[in-house]
């Protein structure tokens, strides 16, 4: 299903969820501390099971280069490429045990996607891009910041202000249409409560 970057569907959904892309044109202009502060601060209020808070992660701003290049030659080729331009490069983790007992968490990776999605669209709210990555070396990541054992590092994500004289966000969204992911009675059998037909005007107030 192909939908444009401002569309999501049939029914308009909220203007961050339209708004929100994965660039790879950066504009060069750093992120502002209160910026970065607030998109850690959305990530801080996601729910997660037992409220463990199973997320870190580590950040790297364009001004310290230092830490800027560790976290950039840990990824992939062609990755590294476009996200050089990038002000700010940031590694997520999940902690793979619970912190009481050392039981296994196996909701860690769903609460670490939820954290990065609540990083996401406050970023989206403040007019910058994110760009996730799982095309790089998570050996190199944990020997670089002396990741303890537990730890998982599970994207890098590149945090800027979209350059729009390189490229326009014009690109076409491909997606999975709703008939093949949301099921109702039975595995495989498309929900008649959610899907509705693509309309012209629909006001979900
Ligand atoms: C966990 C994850 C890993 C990804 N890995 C890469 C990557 O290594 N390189 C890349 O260019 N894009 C990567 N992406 C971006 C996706 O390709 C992109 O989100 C998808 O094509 C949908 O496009 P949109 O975000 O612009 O809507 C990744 C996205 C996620 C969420």
């Amino acid at each position: 299903m192909i939908l444009r970057k401002n569309e999501t569907g049939s029914i308009p959904v909220h203007e961050l969820i339209q708004r929100r892309w994965s660039p790879r044109d950066f504009s060069p202009l750093g992120v502002e501390r209160e910026k970065l502060s607030a998109l850690f601060q959305a990530a801080q209020s996601t729910p997660s099971s037992f409220n463990e808070q199973p997320w870190a992660y580590i950040v790297a701003a364009k001004e310290n280069p230092t830490d800027f290049e560790r976290i950039l030659n840990a990824l992939a080729p062609r990755n590294q490429e476009w996200a050089q331009h990038a002000p700010v490069l940031i590694v997520s983790l999940a902690k793979q045990n619970f912190e009481v007992d050392g039981r296994t968490n196996h909701h860690a990776l769903y609460d670490l996607g939820a954290a990065s999605a609540h990083l996401t669209f406050q970023a989206t709210a403040l007019g910058l891009h994110v760009h996730q990555m799982g095309g790089f070396s998570r050996e190199k990541i944990k020997e670089e910041f002396s990741v303890p054992q537990g730890f998982e590092p599970i994207a890098v994500l590149a945090v800027g202000y979209f350059d729009e004289t390189k490229s326009q966000p014009t690109a076409i969204r491909k997606r999975k249409p709703l008939k093949d992911f949301v099921f109702e009675s039975h595995w495989g059998v498309s929900s008649p409560s959610v899907i509705i037909e693509k309309q012209k005007k629909f006001n979900l107030n």
